[in-house]
């Protein structure tokens, strides 16, 4: 169990516990038990992984006696969606770093840009480049609102700090529970697997799954990137957790793998074989994923084990971490699958 007087402070904002829902025909079809745990129910504006990480990140804002909240990510991004809703349920302002190829040419208002203009957020377009050397940016914008007699706080990529792994150590407590529950005891020796896309997620979970002390193994499909760039970032984030609320362990990394080889074209690029995969399962379960996240991880999940139905053991938990508002912008690529 993870002592309670090691959690930071906590904003409730997510609509938790999240259903643990065993996927029938799926699961008959792979050979294998497989749960999805539904963390695309946290909410509906706040729908997916993020608000459970934004939860410790906006208190340690309003803490810091911060006004706006300043963050960053692609075009579509879920992540500056969320901390854009989030924000105004805390009383804050926020302003988006979003990535796009010609920030003169912003991408249409739609999806979660929508979503972004609607909550007022500010935003500042951003070339490929431009972001690779985001620190400076943030550090600009931040001195603007500075020199506005306001005060920022910044959330880094996707919220994948330490403090915001929490989110995901507080999730597999209570995907441990579900499990307990389910098994009437022990745990079972069950998979998780989540799309891994800045890496506070994995790390968080991989936190949680060993100070919960279950048999539960940390599986990402990364969805960008590879295999070593996310083992540098997971790593980092577990390094200065353990420094900061578990010092004296800090040698200590959990154990989690990384499954790579399903960046397929890049970044929220999707190959038709990945749309297919996202269509079958609506028609299978009546669960849709989203073509960025959900969508490359449950593609790749689906792949190996078509190659290795015991890779993952007896028992997998896919973590839906949501997304869904990023399917509308690419409707037009379902055209010929639907
Ligand atoms: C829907 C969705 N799933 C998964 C992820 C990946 O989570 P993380 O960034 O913590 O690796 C993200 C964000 O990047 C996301 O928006």
């Amino acid at each position: 169990m993870i002592p309670t007087d090691i959690f930071p402070p906590r904003l409730r904002l997510a609509h938790t516990p999240t259903p643990l829902q065993k996927m029938e025909r799926l699961s008959r079809q792979t050979g294998v038990e497989i749960f999805f745990k539904r963390d695309d129910f946290t909410g509906s504006e706040l729908s997916g992984n993020k608000v459970r990480k934004l939860e410790f990140l906006l208190a340690d804002a309003l803490a810091k006696g911060a006004d706006t909240v300043i963050t960053c990510g692609g075009a579509q991004s879920n992540h500056c969606r969320a901390t854009a809703l989030a924000a105004v349920r805390a009383g804050l302002s926020s302003l988006l770093l979003l990535r796009t190829d010609d920030p003169a040419n912003p991408p249409p208002v739609s999806g979660n840009i929508l979503l972004d203009r609607l909550a007022g957020s500010e935003i500042v377009w951003i070339t490929p480049e431009q972001y690779r050397a985001r620190e400076e940016i943030f550090e600009r914008e931040a001195q603007r609102l500075r020199n506005e007699g306001r005060e920022p706080f910044i959330i880094p990529e996707g919220g994948s700090t330490a403090l915001g792994a929490w989110g995901y150590v507080a999730e597999m407590q209570e995907l441990a529970a579900d499990l307990k529950h389910l098994d009437g005891g022990d745990v079972k020796p069950t998979t998780v697997v989540c799309a891994t896309g800045s890496g506070g997620t994995t790390a968080g979970l991989a936190l949680g799954a060993r100070l919960s002390g279950a048999a539960i193994r940390v599986v990402g499909v990364n969805v960008c990137d590879d295999r070593d760039y996310f083992v540098a970032v997971i790593d980092g984030i577990c390094r200065t957790f353990n420094d900061t609320w578990l010092p004296g362990k800090s040698a200590v990394i959990p154990p989690y793998d990384i499954v790579d080889g399903y960046v397929g074209r890049g970044y929220a690029l999707s190959r038709p074989e990945e749309l297919v995969a996202i269509r079958d399962l609506v028609r299978l379960e009546g669960v849709v994923l989203d073509p960025v996240y959900t969508g490359k991880a449950y593609f790749g999940m689906i792949a190996e084990l078509a190659k290795d139905p015991r890779i993952f053991g007896d028992r997998i938990v896919f973590i839906h971490t949501g997304g869904l508002f990023g399917l509308f912008p690419v409707a037009e690529q379902f055209a010929g699958l639907v």
